[in-house]
């Protein structure tokens, strides 16, 4: 959006009354979830960040689980659109005194509030306080299965420097085994027509996934100096050390030579693909996944990420929340 008043465009008709998962949103809803995200980055820009959109909306962040980009970038988006925003964290709410999930979510929703943000360590925690609620639900990340809005802040700062993504090579490397952010972005990423190649080693390969890339015709390569040429874009998972029971690697030093975006390989990247592009969702584990060299490299969009998760997430709170009261169930 230009920093004139020009009025947002309608909220999808379509758009679920949640968002708990990347196969929740067809393509028309995804195109209108970033199209619109285009329009919020034009308020992120005035000097004035402030719509009225969601003025007498109380949107409250649930964190169970720490995080830094998507907890201040909800919180800042709802803000934005003139939402009243409250932030309730695991450490400092009841449930340290015992308190179950479903008693607190109770609890907040008995207040009044139209939307819930949650993050949670357990995977399916989302979609199980939209059953107890009547509040709209937006999974913030639950466990090792999905994280929606993060694939739709990549796929928009990834179309913001390749254009349109179909057909487009996206490399996604690393722990694969404890990603969120893997199967969310292979959702979205499919939907928008992209190819996608995951790259990890054996023992952070999930199981059952030779299976799931022929349903869903994505590739599976263990050799990153392979496929790394043919990229279009690279994306670097975090090692999940905090999830990994055991080792799914003898040293981090192996780690890092067999699957870190290295200097040498950035250069093998920008030789093959100079317009090529690196992505992390964050938190970044300097030195182990990805150099120092690659992270702040021009070619990485590391921040841009950071900045779009903003507009994305009041794309996202606009369309839940202003589209539809009567949205059809998830
Ligand atoms: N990418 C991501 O979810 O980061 P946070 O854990 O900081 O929210």
């Amino acid at each position: 959006m230009s920093t004139s008043a020009r009025p947002l465009a309608p909220p999808h008709r379509r758009v679920r009354r949640h968002l708990l998962s990347s196969a929740d949103l067809d393509r028309s809803q995804v195109r209108a979830i970033l199209d619109t995200a285009a329009e919020m980055h034009g308020v992120q820009q005035r000097e004035v960040k402030k719509l009225p959109t969601l003025r007498g909306r109380t949107v409250v962040n649930l964190f169970f689980e720490d995080s830094t980009r998507t907890r201040s970038s909800f919180e800042i988006a709802g803000k934005w659109l003139s939402a009243d925003v409250i932030n309730i964290s695991g450490k400092g709410s009841s449930t340290s005194k015992g308190e179950s999930l479903r008693d607190t979510v109770m609890t907040v929703a008995a207040m009044g509030v139209d939307a819930l943000v949650v993050r949670h360590h357990a995977s399916g925690a989302a979609h199980q306080v939209s059953q107890w609620v009547d509040a709209h639900v937006v999974n913030a990340g639950d466990g090792t299965h999905e994280h929606p809005t993060q694939a739709l802040l990549d796929a928009y700062t990834m179309e913001r420097r390749l254009g349109d993504l179909e057909g487009r090579h996206v490399v996604i490397v690393g722990d694969l085994t404890h990603s969120r952010v893997v199967r969310s972005n292979l959702i979205t990423l499919r939907t928008l027509g992209a190819r996608v190649t995951l790259v990890a080693p054996p023992t952070l390969m999930p199981s059952g996934i030779g299976a799931w890339s022929q349903a869903d015709g994505f590739d599976l390569s263990h050799d990153l100096d392979a496929v790394l040429p043919t990229a279009d874009a690279v994306m670097m998972l975090r090692v999940q050390r905090e999830r990994m029971s055991g080792g799914f690697f003898p040293t981090p030093r192996e780690y890092t030579v067999g699957y870190g975006l290295t200097r040498p390989r950035l250069d093998a990247l920008m030789a093959a693909n100079a317009d090529a592009v690196i992505c992390h969702p964050g938190p970044m584990n300097r030195g182990l996944e990805i150099s120092p060299d690659a992270a702040d490299a021009a070619s990485s969009l590391v921040l841009d990420q950071v900045s779009a998760g903003v507009a994305v997430r009041m794309s996202v709170l606009y369309h839940l929340l202003a589209g539809n009261d009567e949205g059809e169930d998830s």
